[in-house]
């Protein structure tokens, strides 16, 4: 018989409060980790807000938004004796910045008009614009880095299992069908580790940046419903008759 398992009506008016204070400062914890991710993702597009774009240029990086690309778009553009070699770098970066093309196309501008400044000799601070590896430093897609990566992975995954795991544990004191409580308690992990997953998969290849936004927002929906109904059935609900 499911009466032998404990539900909300089994606990005390203590343990109530104690669980609906932790699921209230877990949820407010959720709204300003939204915001904060709101504010460090936002605008690398170049367009105030968040977008797919800015996902896709947080991991998977992007050839517009390169050192190089910005800088012969913007402040250093007058340096080039030819504004149609503007459009040979940029073309160099899209293909991937690769050496051969540099060698054949790109070198010859960057001696002819940008090495007088960017050489470590004379200015050691400046990107060295000198010789392949240099100029690859800044033409290269960026995006998140596999080091960097793990360490928000291995993070994430254990600090929100710590978290999704007392929700858990407080929402299986609900008093629903056991089946949907099943499930329900494995869809937050399940969407956190496709959302760590599709992290790494959208440095690769940018289309999963929806991936990691769905997966993103389930568990944050399935989160909050185990909060709210949770803290529902601990105050407003109690199974008749008795
Ligand atoms: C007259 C000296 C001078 C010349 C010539 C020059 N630069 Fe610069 N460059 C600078 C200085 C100074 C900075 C750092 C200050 C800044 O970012 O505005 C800089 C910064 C940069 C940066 C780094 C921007 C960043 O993200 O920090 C890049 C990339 C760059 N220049 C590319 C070029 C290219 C390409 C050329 C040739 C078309 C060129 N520069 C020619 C002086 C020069």
């Amino acid at each position: 018989m499911a009466e032998q398992y404990t539900r909300f009506k089994d606990i005390s008016i203590s343990e109530r409060i104690l669980n609906t204070v932790f699921l209230l400062t877990i949820g407010l914890g959720y709204v300003v980790a939204l915001v904060n991710m709101y504010y460090t993702h936002q605008g690398r597009d170049g367009r105030p807000g968040l977008s797919i774009e800015d996902v896709i240029i947080n991991y998977h990086g992007s050839a517009t938004q390169t050192r190089l690309a910005n800088a012969i778009n913007g402040v250093m553009e007058p340096n080039l004796k030819y504004k149609s070699d503007k459009d040979v770098i940029l073309r160099w970066i899209n293909n991937g910045a690769d050496e051969p093309e540099y060698t054949e196309k790109v070198a010859p501008i960057l001696n002819r008009d940008c090495i007088i400044c960017h050489t470590p000799s004379i200015n050691p601070s400046l990107p060295d614009l000198s010789n392949y590896a240099g100029a690859a430093v800044v033409a290269h897609a960026g995006g998140a880095t596999i080091p960097k990566l793990v360490k928000v992975s291995h993070i994430h995954l254990f600090g929100i299992a710590f978290i999704l795991y007392f929700i858990g544990k407080i929402f299986l004191l609900c008093d629903i069908n056991i089946y949907v409580k099943r499930i329900a308690v494995v869809i937050p992990f399940a969407a956190m580790l496709l959302d760590v997953l599709s992290w790494f998969i959208t440095k690769a290849i940018p289309e999963f940046a929806y991936v990691v936004v769905a997966s993103g927002a389930l568990m944050g929906l399935s989160m909050g419903l185990q909060i709210l109904l949770s803290v529902y059935q601990m105050w407003f609900y109690s199974r008749k008759p008795n």
